[in-house]
């Protein structure tokens, strides 16, 4: 396993719409295993594969809940419910905060590493990390979408 070099902003894959994945196979899994290292080293709660120079549809989510770590392969949003307003941030902007307004609850469809479906409910917070990842994987990105920006020692205050 290693730890992959996480992406910062500016970098144009950030801003870049990721390719579906086809092919489930070792190199996939391999790269999944390693974003997961990367993510646990970064004290990160989700993580996608353009912020590691994949551009492909790959996201993990593991929020240190029961639910333990989330493989989301080509994931797509079916159903919002809510909105909630809270304070997040990402592993491509360190050190900045902002307030971002999320569905409160998700259904997700997606794959898992070895290509099957699945569909997943997520409330709260769940749902505002993988709805977060899904938007990087769309080329999107949660400053663009701040209503608030913090500096860093205002949340540590
Ligand atoms: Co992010």
């Amino acid at each position: 396993m290693a730890i992959l070099k996480i992406i910062e902003h500016p970098n144009e894959i950030l801003s870049t719409e990721c390719e579906e994945v086809f092919v489930f196979n070792n190199k996939l899994r391999k790269l999944i295993k390693n974003m997961y290292e990367t993510m646990i080293e970064h004290d990160g709660v989700g993580l996608a594969a353009p912020q590691v120079g994949v551009n492909l549809r790959i996201a993990i989510v593991d929020i240190n809940d029961e639910n333990g770590l989330i493989e989301l392969i080509n994931p797509v949003i079916i159903e919002e419910t809510g909105k909630i307003t809270e304070v997040e941030g990402c592993l491509s902007f360190p050190g900045i905060y902002g307030d971002v307004t999320r569905p409160h609850e998700i259904k997700v469809k997606a794959q898992n590493a070895k290509g099957k479906q699945f569909t997943l409910s997520a409330v709260g917070f769940l749902a505002r990390a993988i709805s977060h990842e899904i938007d990087h994987l769309n080329g999107i990105l949660f400053t663009s979408k701040v209503e608030k920006f913090y500096e860093l020692e205002t949340l540590e205050g």
